[in-house]
């Protein structure tokens, strides 16, 4: 492991398998289409999670925020790196209001790494500053009114 670019991918890797295995777990059964997401936190450990769908749409919740609840859950609230696993192609990325939960737990000046994969093996390697551009922070928003 003395290679950064070998440890990389085997990062990705363990990212990866955890994703998949929590998107075999998720409970889609109104769109059929399942997602899932892992999470590393800053102290290199894992969470994963797949979507959950109800018979009220809008109390679904996506594999990604769901990840995230079960890294809070577990006391992490600073994350590294994301992978998604869904069927699409191109790989899907975090829909938008994923991407706002996510920004919340990125300390400014860091970033969050995000891979995109399908079954086909099809990857999409991106960063969230990439997929929220110009993005609402709170304290931000009140320190630019003097606050
Ligand atoms: N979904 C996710 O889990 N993550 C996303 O980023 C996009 C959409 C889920 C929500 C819903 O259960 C299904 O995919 C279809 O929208």
């Amino acid at each position: 492991m003395n290679d950064p670019e070998q440890a990389h991918e085997q990062d990705w890797d363990e990212l990866i398998a955890a994703a998949r295995h929590a998107r075999e777990r998720a409970y889609a059964p109104w769109s059929g289409y399942t997602v899932g997401a892992a999470l590393r936190a800053a102290d290199g450990s894992v969470w994963a999670a797949g979507n959950v769908e109800l018979w009220i749409p809008a109390l679904g919740t996506c594999a990604e925020r769901n990840a995230v609840t079960a890294a809070l859950a577990a006391g992490h609230r600073r994350f590294a790196a994301l992978a998604v696993v869904t069927s699409s192609s191109p790989p899907a990325c975090p829909c938008g209001a994923c991407r706002q939960v996510l920004l919340e737990f990125v300390p400014k000046g860091e970033e969050l790494a995000i891979l995109c994969v399908n079954e086909e093996g099809e990857r999409l390697e991106t960063r969230l500053s990439e997929l929220l551009p110009r993005a609402f922070r709170l304290p931000e928003a009140l320190g630019s009114r003097g606050r």
